[in-house]
């Protein structure tokens, strides 16, 4: 083709060029198609977590990003992406993993996918309530390795759920969602505390606020852990507040791994300061505390939170309304920076 010839017929025609959405994990098949719909997709053809070169390079090349809680996007990353990226629509509702002030100042929109795991994650946390108090884990082991001698009456005897009181730490909308099971179908007596400083009842609810976690701590026979990780709560769990809580309390963690200090609640277990622990998240993800692991009083479940086939299509769509919206010119509804 010569200097003055016009470009063929196709490229004249063809059509605008789609945004390059960078996907970090495998999702459900129908969010992979409907992403593919709407976009360009690069992604992993793995199931496993990209590493940091591999993060950093899709990073680059792609217009908007769709990271999950496995991927670290911390200061040095986000520095080191170069000017393509705008968004990282985030497959979940925690964005702790997210360098969220790097990311304002590289100028790149995060957003979060709410409400859509708010009532899969409060069952899970009923699950793991009603799995520590009744011995679940530990019944379920005695049956698979033929253990079980037969039914009599002294035997794996738990305690009951119904009636105790549960203490919420952090009432957002997993805490309330948790609260209005515990309340409606166990008649708990509930009480809350969360970093805002509200106290007294919830209107419509009969959740009672404190005004001081330690209040909670000592009053309460399950504490469950509903908060966000931030700075603010990163251990927020420690050991003085084990040694606040009842020597018959369980806690349960539904929320993030950090905000319990896990050498301290190996502690409080092994010194019978509390009395079990049923846990989804941990400190290290995928590498749980050795303390943890031998115990029969611990129920360990691998960050299955919002791990329903609903819920995980639900989450993608999600992220893909923020992405369409974000490329439409709009605000996507779910930024959180
Ligand atoms: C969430 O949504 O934050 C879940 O923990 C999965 O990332």
């Amino acid at each position: 083709m010569g200097a003055t010839d016009p470009p063929p017929v196709t490229d004249r025609m063809s059509a605008p060029k789609r945004p390059l959405v960078g996907v970090t994990r495998r999702l459900p098949e129908p969010v992979e198609a409907a992403l593919r719909e709407r976009f360009e997709v690069r992604g992993p053809d793995t199931q496993r977590a990209l590493d940091s070169g591999e993060l950093l390079a899709l990073l680059k090349e792609c217009d908007a990003l769709l990271p999950t809680v496995t991927d670290r996007l911390d200061a040095a990353v986000i520095g080191a992406a170069g000017p393509r990226c705008r968004l990282f629509a985030n497959f979940g509702v925690g964005v702790n993993h997210i360098d969220l002030a790097a990311a304002t100042n590289a100028g790149i929109i995060v957003t979060n996918t709410p409400d859509v795991l708010t009532d899969d994650t409060a069952d899970l946390a009923m699950a793991l309530m009603l799995a520590t108090l009744r011995r679940l884990g530990e019944g379920e082991r005695a049956v698979r390795a033929g253990r079980w001698d037969g039914w009599h009456p002294t035997q794996f005897l738990g305690r009951r759920l119904t009636g105790k009181t549960l203490g919420i730490v952090g009432l957002g909308r997993i805490g309330r969602a948790v609260a209005k099971r515990a309340e409606g179908g166990f008649g708990m007596k509930v009480l809350a505390w969360s970093r805002s400083k509200r106290r007294g009842s919830e209107a419509g609810t009969r959740i009672e606020r404190v005004s001081k976690l330690d209040q909670l701590l000592e009053a309460s026979d399950i504490v469950s852990i509903h908060c966000p990780l931030v700075p603010t709560t990163r251990h927020l769990i420690g050991r003085p507040q084990f040694a606040r809580m009842k020597a018959d309390a369980v806690l349960i963690n539904t929320a993030r791994g950090p905000v319990v200090d896990e050498a301290a609640l190996v502690e409080a277990l092994e010194t019978e300061m509390i009395a079990g622990a049923g846990l989804d998240v941990y400190e290290d993800e995928p590498r749980v505390h050795p303390g943890l692991v031998g115990r029969e009083n611990v129920v360990l479940l691998p960050h299955l939170g919002s791990a329903t086939q609903e819920g995980r299509v639900a989450m993608g769509l999600r992220a893909l309304d923020n992405l369409v919206a974000h490329f439409a010119g709009q605000e996507p509804p779910d930024k959180v920076n």
